[in-house]
């Protein structure tokens, strides 16, 4: 669309393309209603390294020391047309794929690592506003994702705002210096950093939480994010990605960046564009984090569900745990995470081993996969699997996608599953039952209304007979959903609910369903789960029927702007900042079940740094925060914003905290101190008192009052 056209041409030639064009712009506009981007729970996705995965255009590959067929660090090839090229060729879609994450598309640095390394997947950023050229350009991105959505599939992009590229604070010829560019315009570098846009704290030891996040990751130039230039290119730069028609975000190292920053980046992608937005919070196998916890719940975005991958690696790869701590975690994090089925699982992916160990025996993957695809979460298959494609560590994990056989079993399993996760909502919405369970065997039932699908897994040596089960599946035969792929039987159930006494095999998986929507009004997701008054937020499940009823958030009606039988669209109404209850009634006044912990923002979130001296306290006593909004916590000592920190950019007896507060609205807040038993001693005197700008960042200099 950018070339000239030559002034020689014909009339009738020039009107063609204009119409070829305008048609081509009426196309990708219409395509892209079709998917619902911020309800991925039915979704399957697939995690590319796009290096990785085809080269559907080897004129863009790079030429010399960055290019290698057979070096792992140096770029392959792979591109955003050689993705096109296979959703075209249809291996998307009998595997059942929904959603495609890509690397991070953004251009990133060209010179070469001291160590040989390339930029080959993507998070190394040099310039967001542009593409790496070597997935392609525009044009490609426009193909892409045009292509995608006429196949009923959703892009995913990774991104990354904690870091540009790495860096060495004294030595500027070190890979780019991590400069950074606004379309081409210098913005800073790391050595020369005279927009103070990075932070200069050397590396982290991994010590504390702000450790983690105010110094460097390894050597990568970590971003002062509360610096405005900053702050407002890196929200312009995911608009422009919106605007190209991504239904997704990836964020990539969230550990690693303040909250309050985060909430004002999904704050602004709600209040531009809704899309599914989930960070990468890494834990190590059996590491279990209040705060991983504390962020999925607050922060507005999902979190990649690490505990979730963790254990299922230790139950079915390393054979450390049982099913009996997996199904321990399920329940725990059904309660640690307010919205489980928004938090997205995995078995593996670009940063540990593949689940494939070698190609003895796949069995386990194959286990792993239907276990994977049954549960609650949204699962992502990491690209290559279907493939048993192997791998021990980065990048021998990333290595190029071998084939594309749609005949191996592994593909056979994901297809089969994948479509089931599309019919029947249970695996989307629904909660998880243990029916059966001791080391070797879990049986696990997922419902939803009146859908269920009950999956049985003996991963163990020896058959299993297994009696006294039930379940919700009514009196009838149920024929495997994996077609005995996996061994698996049909199960009988009789008349008064009883399942038939069945032999479980060792390495066998079953799974039975029942698809049946009721119409009863029936929430199974809401997204996104917080926004001020105006934003729009979706409500999918099922028996709504067609014709307009309610919304209520809390007693309030919101303004509906759509509503379909399994589908509802309504914008947050004018109502005090709180968390609320949502439910749907139906026309003809039937009510759905209560949907809970809606927050309404009381505006716009913009990042304030709060900093206040003098705040002496005694070991083991913290800072945090308290105020009038419910972002501040409502004056509940107990949803105070902290505790604060006081180590790096600011030191005891100082403490500072990034906090996401409402723009323009006028702020009444106190510090207070907690000790670990909850005791409070409030700051004395006056309120402080504060509004925040209409955008941009701000800084609050205090002293705290005795
Ligand atoms: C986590 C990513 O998944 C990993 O591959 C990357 O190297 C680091 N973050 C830094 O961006
Ligand atoms: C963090 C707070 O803990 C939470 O209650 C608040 O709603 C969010 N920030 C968004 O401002
Ligand atoms: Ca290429
Ligand atoms: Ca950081």
């Amino acid at each position: 669309m950018h070339e000239k056209i030559p002034l020689t041409m014909k009339p009738i030639a020039l009107m063609i393309i204009i119409l070829s064009m305008f048609l081509s712009l009426i196309d990708e506009s219409e395509a892209s209603e079709n998917v619902n981007k911020v309800d991925y729970s039915q979704d399957i996705i697939y995690q590319i390294v796009t290096d990785r995965f085809y080269d559907g255009d080897p004129s863009n590959n790079p030429s010399g020391n960055l290019y290698s067929q057979t070096d792992l660090h140096k770029y392959m090839g792979g591109d955003w047309k050689g993705i096109t090229q296979k959703i075209q060729e249809g291996y998307f879609q009998e595997l059942g794929i929904t959603a495609l994450w890509i690397s991070q598309p953004v251009e990133n640095v060209y010179a070469l690592h001291p160590e040989g390394y390339t930029s080959y997947h993507g998070y190394w950023a040099r310039d967001y506003k542009k593409t790496n050229p070597f997935y392609g350009d525009f044009d490609d991105f426009d193909e892409l994702i045009g292509v995608a959505h006429n196949n009923g599939m959703k892009v995913i992009m990774d991104f990354t705002p904690n870091h540009s590229s790495p860096a060495l604070e004294t030595d500027p010829s070190y890979v780019e210096n991590g400069a950074i560019y606004d379309n081409g315009h210098l913005l800073s570098d790391y050595s020369n950093d005279t927009l103070d846009i990075f932070h200069h704290n050397g590396g982290t030891d991994f010590s504390s939480y702000e450790d983690g996040i105010y110094k460097n990751l390894y050597d990568l130039a970590d971003y002062n994010l509360q610096n405005e230039t900053l702050d407002l290119y890196l929200k312009e730069s995911i608009e422009l990605w919106l605007d190209k028609g991504i239904d997704g975000i990836r964020v990539d190292a969230v550990k690693h960046m303040p909250q309050g920053w985060l909430e004002s980046l999904v704050n602004h992608i709600n209040s531009y564009q809704p899309v599914f937005t989930f960070g990468e919070w890494f834990l190590g196998h059996g590491e279990i984090d209040p705060k991983n916890h504390f962020f999925a719940n607050e922060s507005g975005m999902s979190l990649l569900d690490f505990q979730y991958g963790q254990e299922i690696r230790s139950v079915l790869k390393s054979g450390e745990n049982t099913w009996l701590d997996f199904h321990e975690m399920i329940e725990q994090t059904s309660v640690n995470y307010r919205e489980v089925i928004d938090q997205v699982t995995f078995i593996d992916n670009h940063d540990m081993s593949r689940f494939n160990l070698d190609n003895s025996t796949h069995i386990n993957s194959e286990m792993a996969l239907a276990v994977l695809l049954t549960s609650r979460g949204v699962p992502t298959i990491y690209y290559g699997t279907e493939q048993y494609l192997t791998g021990e560590s980065d990048p021998e994990n990333r290595k190029p996608m071998p084939n594309f056989d749609k005949t191996t079993k592994a593909y056979q399993i994901i297809s089969k599953l994948s479509h089931l996760r599309q019919n029947n909502s249970a695996l989307g919405y629904g909660d998880t039952t243990e029916l059966w369970i001791n080391e070797d065997v879990y049986i696990y039932e997922r419902k939803f209304g009146n859908n269920v699908v009950v999956t049985a897994v003996n991963s163990g040596d020896t058959d299993y007979t297994i009696t006294n089960m039930e379940t919700s599946l009514p009196g009838g035969t149920y024929s495997d959903v994996l077609e005995g792929l996996l061994g698996g039987n049909s199960l009988s159930i009789n008349e008064n609910g009883a399942v038939n006494e069945f032999v479980l095999g060792s390495n066998e998986v079953s799974v039975w369903e029942k698809t049946e929507t009721s119409s009863e009004p029936k929430i199974g997701h809401i997204g996104p789960m917080s926004g001020q008054p105006g934003n729009e937020i979706t409500i999918n499940g099922e028996g709504f029927k067609n014709d307009e009823g309610i919304v209520l958030v809390g007693e309030n009606h919101a303004t509906i702007t759509s509503w379909s039988d399994n589908e509802i669209t309504f914008s947050v109404p004018e109502i005090l900042g709180d968390h609320y209850d949502i439910k749907v009634v139906t026309a003809n006044e039937v009510e759905s079940n209560n949907y809970p912990d809606f927050e309404v923002l009381t505006n716009k979130l913009i990042s304030v740094r709060f900093v206040v001296e003098q705040a002496n306290t005694n070991y083991g006593t913290e800072v945090y925060l308290v105020g009038n909004t419910q972002e501040l916590g409502n004056w509940d000592p107990d949803k105070a914003i902290g505790p604060f920190f006081n180590q790096v950019l600011y030191e005891y007896p100082t403490w500072y905290y990034d906090i996401s507060v409402p723009a323009e609205h006028p702020l009444e807040y106190k510090f207070i101190k907690k000790d670990n038993e909850n005791n409070v001693i409030w700051e004395s005197g006056t309120n402080h008192s504060y509004t925040a700008p209409s955008q941009g960042t701000d800084t609050i200099m205090s002293t705290w009052r005795n």
